[in-house]
C-alpha cells in the first residue's frame, strides 16, 4: 500500500489531523509502517512500527478525543514547561507527548535505562523499543525479576538519575517498568514533572510507596524513607 492508504483502517479510531501527523513522521523515514497494536490506554494507543531497514519502533498515539482531557489539564497547568497553555484539547494531549519526549531526552542523556525518543510531532510520539525481534518486553507486573534486590537497586538507581537530571516519574508502578532481560526500564514518562512542581516530594514519594508494595508482596523489604533521602541527596 502506499502513502495514507496503509493508515486506512485507523480511520474512526484517530482523528484526521492525527492520522496526517502519523503520515508525516512515516514520510521523514521514522518508520514505514504500523504493525501490532501493543496497548489500548485511558490517553494513548501504542503501536509497533517496522522501519524500512528491518528494525522496529514503538509509537504512541494520544487520543485528542480521551475522556481524561480535564484530569490532564489541570495535572499540566503547574508545569513551568508549560506556561500560559490553553485548554484547547489538541493543545494539551500534545504537551503531554512533549512532556513525554523532552523527559525521555533528559533522562536518556543521564544515563537512565528509558527508550530512546526519536521524534515527537503533535501527539505522536516515536521511541525506541525495548525489547526484541518487534516484541514489546513484559511489564514487572508480568514479569518478576529473577534476582529481586538487584532488580529494586537498578530501579532506584535510575530514580536518582531522573532526579538529578531534574525530574520525577510521577507514575512508577510495576505497570511502567519493563523487565527486559532481568533489567528494568522505566517507561510512560508522561507524567513526569520538574523539581520546581507543587508537592513534588508527595509525588516521588507515592512512587517509592508503589514499589514498596509491589516488591513487599514478593518479601523484599523496601525502606521508603531510606530510598526517598538517597535519591534527593543523590540528585542535588
Ligand atoms: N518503548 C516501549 N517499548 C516496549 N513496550 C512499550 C514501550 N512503550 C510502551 N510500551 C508498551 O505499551 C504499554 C502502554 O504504554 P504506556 O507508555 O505505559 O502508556 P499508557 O499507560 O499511558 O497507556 C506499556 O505497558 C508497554 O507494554
Ligand atoms: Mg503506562
Amino acid at each position: 500500500m502506499e502513502g495514507k492508504e496503509k493508515f486506512r483502517t485507523y480511520k474512526g479510531v484517530f482523528d484526521e489531523r492525527t492520522l496526517r501527523t502519523i503520515f508525516k513522521l512515516e514520510s521523514e523515514g521514522y518508520f514505514d509502517e504500523l504493525r501490532s497494536p501493543v496497548s489500548i490506554g485511558k490517553e494513548s494507543n501504542v503501536f509497533t512500527a517496522i522501519k524500512k531497514d528491518g528494525t522496529y519502533v514503538i509509537i504512541k498515539i494520544y487520543r485528542v478525543n480521551n475522556a481524561d482531557f480535564k484530569r490532564m489539564y489541570r495535572y499540566i497547568g503547574p508545569d513551568a514547561r508549560f506556561k500560559g497553555l490553553s485548554n484547547q484539547r489538541r493543545k494539551v494531549i500534545s504537551a503531554w507527548a512533549q512532556r513525554e519526549y523532552r523527559n525521555l531526552l533528559v533522562a536518556n542523556k543521564i544515563g537512565a535505562k528509558v527508550p530512546v525518543p526519536y521524534a515527537v510531532s503533535e501527539n505522536v510520539l516515536v521511541m525506541e523499543l525495548i525489547g526484541d525481534g518487534g516484541e514489546a518486553a513484559p511489564r514487572l507486573k508480568d514479569c518478576r525479576p529473577k534476582d529481586l534486590k538487584k532488580f529494586s537497586k537498578e530501579l532506584i538507581k535510575n530514580l536518582k538519575l531522573f532526579y538529578k537530571a531534574g525530574f520525577i516519574h510521577g507514575d512508577l508502578s510495576e505497570f511502567n517498568i519493563l523487565n527486559y532481560n532481568e533489567k528494568p526500564y522505566i517507561i510512560d514518562l508522561s507524567h513526569g514533572v520538574r523539581l520546581d512542581y507543587p508537592n513534588v516530594d508527595e509525588l516521588l514519594e507515592r512512587d517509592i510507596k508503589n514499589l514498596e508494595r509491589y516488591f513487599n508482596k514478593l518479601s523484599l523489604k523496601i525502606d521508603v524513607n531510606t530510598v526517598m533521602k538517597g535519591i534527593i541527596k543523590n540528585g542535588i
